[in-house]
C-alpha cells in the first residue's frame, strides 16, 4: 500500500512547484513502493523559509509554557501512533519492528522531556557590582532553523532537534533524507494536529543539492542543525562559516568496544552482537571497531563467529528478525567495497563477507553479519566509518594499549569498556576521546535526557538532547537594570 505524500508550507500540505516527485521502495523488497514524494527545489525553499520568517514574529512572543503545550501534544499523539509508525519506518528503512519502536518510543521521550523545559529555560541571576542594580540572563530565540536529518533515525533524530527548537520560540524548516520521507511527514503531521500554528513547522523532500544546499545557504536561516556525513557536514561549515551562521553538526563515528581479561565475556559477547550488527550497523554510534586484550582474544574470538553466523537476517516486520537490511543499494556497495579494502589490506575475514542470496533475499538490500580478525590500527577498515555490519577486530597486550588503540581515530562520538576492575573502569572513562563512554554496555543506547554528540570529527563541539541541546537554539541575552537613578560606570565608579 503507498501513498502520495506532500511538502507541509504555512500550514499547507502542497506539491513540489515543479510538480516533480521521486519514489521510495521498500529496503527489504523493492517490488514494494511506500510511497511517491515531493521532488522540491529552491522556489520550495524559498516559500518554506519565508513562511518561517513571517510565523517567527508572532511565535516567538508565545510564552514558552504553552508553546511546549504543544510539543507535549505531538509526543502524545506519537504515543498513541507508535505501532503504526514504527511498521511505516520499518518498510521505509528496514531496520528491524522492534528498533522503529524503539526509534518512535525516542521521539515521544524526546517530546515529553522537551516539553518540560517549557517551565525551566533558565537563566542566571547574579548581583550586579554596582549598587541600586540588577543582572540577569535570559534565553532567546534564534530565529529560522534548518534541520537536515539523516535515514537511520527517522523519528527520532528530527525530534531531538525540532522539539526544543519549537519550545524555545524558533520556527523551523525540516528537510528529511530521500530514504525516509515517510516518517518524517508523519512526524510533521502531528505537530500540525497537536496545533503548531501554520508557519511553525515547515517541511521539504528532495535532494541534499536541491534542497538541502539552498536551505543552508539562505540568508533568513540563522541556524543549521546537520546529522550525517562528515563529508557534507564539511561542506556546511565552509557555507556556514562564511555566512557566520550557527551550525550544529552531528557526524560520523568509528566507536570501539574494549574488552578487557577480566570482563564479563558473555555480557560482553552480548553487547558487541547489538552494538554492530543492531540496525545493521547503521548507526553513528554502532560499534565498528572491538579491542580484544589478548588473553581472551581467542576464545572470545570464536564465540564472537559463531553468534554472528546465527543471526537471522531478513525482513524487519518478520519478528523473527534480527538483522534487516541495509538502507539502499549504495549503502550495501558501500560495506562490499570495505570488505574488499579489509581483504586487500591483509585483514582476515573470518565471517560474512557477502550479500545474502536466495529466495526472499534477492528484492532487498540484504548483507550476511561480517568480522573481519587481525586488524591494523593503521588500516582504513580500523578508521574509516563504514556505516553497515562490519566489525573490525583488533588485539591488545595491555589496558593502555586499548585506549591507546581506542583513541586512535579521527572520530569520537561513542565508546564502550567491559571490565569488572573499578579502577580500570574509572581511567577509561578519564582517557578515552569520545563524547559517550558506556561501562559494561554497547556502544549504542543513547538516552534523551543526557547530552548526546562527540569529539574531534565527530562534530563541531554541541550536544543534542538533554538541557544541553538549549544552546543551539537560543541566543543569551544579558539584562542589566540601573536603578540607582544616576550613570553608575562598571570597573570605574566602585574603585
Ligand atoms: C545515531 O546513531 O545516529 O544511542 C543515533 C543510540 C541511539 C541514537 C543513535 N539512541 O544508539
Amino acid at each position: 500500500m503507498s501513498e502520495t505524500f506532500q511538502n507541509f508550507i504555512d500550514g499547507k500540505w502542497v506539491p513540489a512547484r515543479s510538480g516533480k516527485t521521486f519514489e521510495n521502495r521498500n529496503p527489504a523488497n523493492q517490488d514494494e513502493l511506500v510511497g511517491a514524494f515531493p521532488d522540491s527545489d529552491e522556489s520550495d525553499v524559498n516559500a518554506a523559509v519565508a513562511a518561517a520568517r513571517r510565523a517567527y514574529e508572532s511565535w516567538r512572543l508565545v510564552p514558552a509554557p504553552k508553546r511546549a503545550e504543544i510539543v507535549r501534544r505531538a509526543a502524545s499523539l506519537l504515543e498513541a501512533q507508535k505501532e503504526d509508525l514504527a511498521r511505516l519506518m520499518t518498510r521505509e528503512m528496514g531496520k528491524v519492528l522492534a528498533e522503529t519502536r524503539g526509534d518512535v518510543q525516542e521521539a515521544i521521550d524526546c517530546g515529553f522531556f522537551a516539553a518540560g523545559e517549557g517551565r525551566r529555560l533558565y537563566g542566571d541571576t547574579a548581583p550586579s557590582e554596582m549598587p541600586n542594580k540588577a543582572a540577569y540572563s535570559v534565553r532567546m530565540p534564534v530565529g529560522v532553523c534548518a534541520m537536515i536529518t539523516p535515514w537511520n533515525f527517522p523519528m527520532a533524530i528530527p525530534s531531538w532537534k525540532i522539539f526544543p527548537a519549537l519550545v524555545c520560540g524558533n520556527t523551523v524548516v525540516f528537510k528529511p533524507a530521500t530514504d525516509t520521507p515517510a516518517s518524517a511527514a508523519k512526524f510533521v503531521g502531528v505537530l500540525a494536529e497537536a496545533g503548531a500554528p501554520d508557519g511553525v513547522i515547515n517541511f521539504l523532500t528532495g535532494g541534499g543539492r536541491e534542497v538541502g544546499a539552498p536551505l543552508a545557504a539562505h540568508p533568513d536561516v540563522r541556524v543549521v542543525s546537520f546529522t550525517g556525513s562528515s563529508e557534507v557536514g564539511r561542506v556546511l561549515a565552509r557555507e556556514c562559516g562564511t555566512r557566520l551562521k550557527r551550525l550544529s553538526l552531528e557526524l560520523g563515528g568509528k566507536n570501539a568496544q574494549i574488552v578487557m581479561e577480566d570482563a564479563n565475556l558473555d555480557l560482553a559477547l552480548e553487547g558487541v552482537l547489538w552494538g554492530a550488527f543492531g540496525t545493521t550497523g547503521q548507526r553513528c554510534t554502532a560499534t565498528s571497531r572491538l579491542i580484544l586484550h589478548r588473553p581472551i582474544a581467542g576464545v572470545f574470538l570464536e564465540r564472537l563467529v559463531e553468534a554472528a553466523r546465527a543471526l537471522k537476517v531478513g525482513d524487519g516486520l518478520d519478528p523473527s528478525t534480527q538483522v534487516g537490511p541495509l538502507v539502499n543499494e549504495g549503502q550495501r556497495e558501500t560495506t562490499a567495497s570495505y570488505v574488499e579494502i579489509g581483504k586487500k589490506e591483509g585483514a582476515e575475514l573470518v565471517c560474512g563477507g557477502e550479500p545474502v542470496k536466495g529466495p526472499g533475499f534477492d528484492r532487498g538490500f540484504f548483507y550476511r553479519p561480517t568480522v573481519f580478525a587481525k586488524v591494523r590500527p593503521n588500516m582504513r577498515l580500523a578508521r574509516e566509518e563504514i556505516f553497515g555490519p562490519v566489525l573490525s577486530v583488533l588485539t591488545v597486550d595491555s589496558f593502555e594499549e586499548a585506549i591507546h588503540v581506542q583513541n586512535d581515530t579521527p572520530y569520537g562520538l561513542s565508546s564502550s569498556i567491559y571490565t569488572q576492575d573499578v579502577n580500570r573502569a574509572m581511567r577509561a572513562i578519564r582517557d578515552i576521546e569520545a563524547g559517550i563512554t558506556y561501562v559494561n554496555g554497547p556502544t549504542i543506547g543513547a538516552e534523551v535526557h543526557m547530552p548526546f554528540g562527540g569529539v574531534k570529527d565527530t562534530g563541531n563541539g554541541h550536544r543534542e538532547a538533554s538541557h544541553t541541546v538549549l544552546d543551539i537554539f537560543t541566543e543569551w541575552k544579558t539584562v542589566y537594570i540601573d536603578y540607582s537613578g544616576k550613570l553608575q560606570r562598571a570597573q570605574i565608579d566602585n574603585h
